[in-house]
């Protein structure tokens, strides 16, 4: 880490941790899942040849390979991300590239709510599902805003209400018939539905300094367990995600009655390939100007 960030401690904690290293291990599981419903804040960021682009928790750097593409080696891409495992297998996936791609893509395990960016150096602030954890949004956005150029923009998909998101509630309501109900998030607290209201995320933005800003409601469905045998395709939701944090200390036979829970709730959104659940996102973009 590049500086001391204590009000993202837990964050850091839990995405340099063992949710990191989780995320890391099922990379190409999740992009499976994540990929196609990104590619809606890929197009918004409507990134050009030769652009500089600033990918915010890039975690494995799949958004940042896509990003790549548009800016071209006359461009460059800067992932940021606090998980030490996830840049490890983001750093793993460039070796491969021809040098004058490799070199216009780069990494840092930093904290992009406070880092002390090169000021105006990037047109394009990007980020999918990487920037809901931030203790003071607003702040951290006026951090990202002074990285922009004059004029550059911003462009994030983030996590509608939970109501609207069944591969939320459907996993979750099976498995709280085993679990205690955890405490209810506060409003707006650092979390995948930490900008979920969209008042407080233009409020954020607009104390941040951008302008022109817009968020769009997108309800895409997403589809899980690719590859996975029927009897398994229940264990996304055990091994990744809010249920998993539930069953974190929780003895094997809660976890396996929980598991078999969750596959019955699942069950009738099973296609024979894939469980396909509806999800709700906010594509926001915005302006530097
Ligand atoms: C839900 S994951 C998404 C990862 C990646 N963007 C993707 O779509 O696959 C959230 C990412 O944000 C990163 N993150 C959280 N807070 C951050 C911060 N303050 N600065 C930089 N990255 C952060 C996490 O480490 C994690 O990689």
């Amino acid at each position: 880490m590049t500086n001391n960030s204590q009000d993202n401690r837990e964050q850091i904690e839990y995405w340099d941790g063992e949710a990191g290293q989780g995320w890391a291990e099922r990379n190409a599981q999740m992009e499976k899942t994540l990929g196609p419903i990104g590619e809606e804040a890929i197009k918004a960021a409507a990134v050009r040849a030769g652009e500089a682009v600033l990918d915010i928790g890039c975690g494995c750097a799949d958004t940042s390979l896509a990003l790549l593409h548009s800016t071209g080696p006359a461009g460059r891409v800067l992932g940021v991300d606090i998980s030490g495992p996830m840049l490890e297998v983001a750093q793993s996936k460039v070796q491969t590239l021809p040098d004058n791609i490799r070199r216009a893509i780069t990494f840092q395990q930093t904290d992009a709510s406070i880092h002390n960016f090169e000021e105006s150096a990037f047109d394009v602030m990007f980020s999918r599902f990487g920037v809901m954890f931030f203790a003071d949004p607003a702040g951290a956005f006026a951090n990202i805003r002074r990285a922009l150029k004059p004029g550059g923009r911003l462009a994030f998909i983030c996590w509608a209400p939970v109501a609207g998101n069944e591969w939320i509630t459907v996993p979750m309501s099976a498995a709280l018939q085993h679990l205690p109900k955890p405490e209810p998030m506060p409003p707006n607290a650092p979390g995948p539905f930490g900008l979920s209201d969209p008042e407080f995320v233009d409020r954020a933005l607009s104390l941040a300094g951008y302008s022109n800003i817009s968020i769009a409601s997108y309800q895409p469905t997403m589809r899980f367990g690719h590859g996975m045998e029927s009897e398994r395709i229940g264990d996304f939701f055990i091994e990744a995600g809010p249920v998993s944090r539930l069953l974190k200390d929780a003895p094997p036979e809660l976890v396996e009655t929980t598991r078999s829970a969750i596959r019955e709730a699942v069950m009738p959104y099973y296609d024979g390939e894939t469980v396909n659940l509806a999800a709700s996102c906010w594509i926001v973009t915005a302006s530097n100007s």
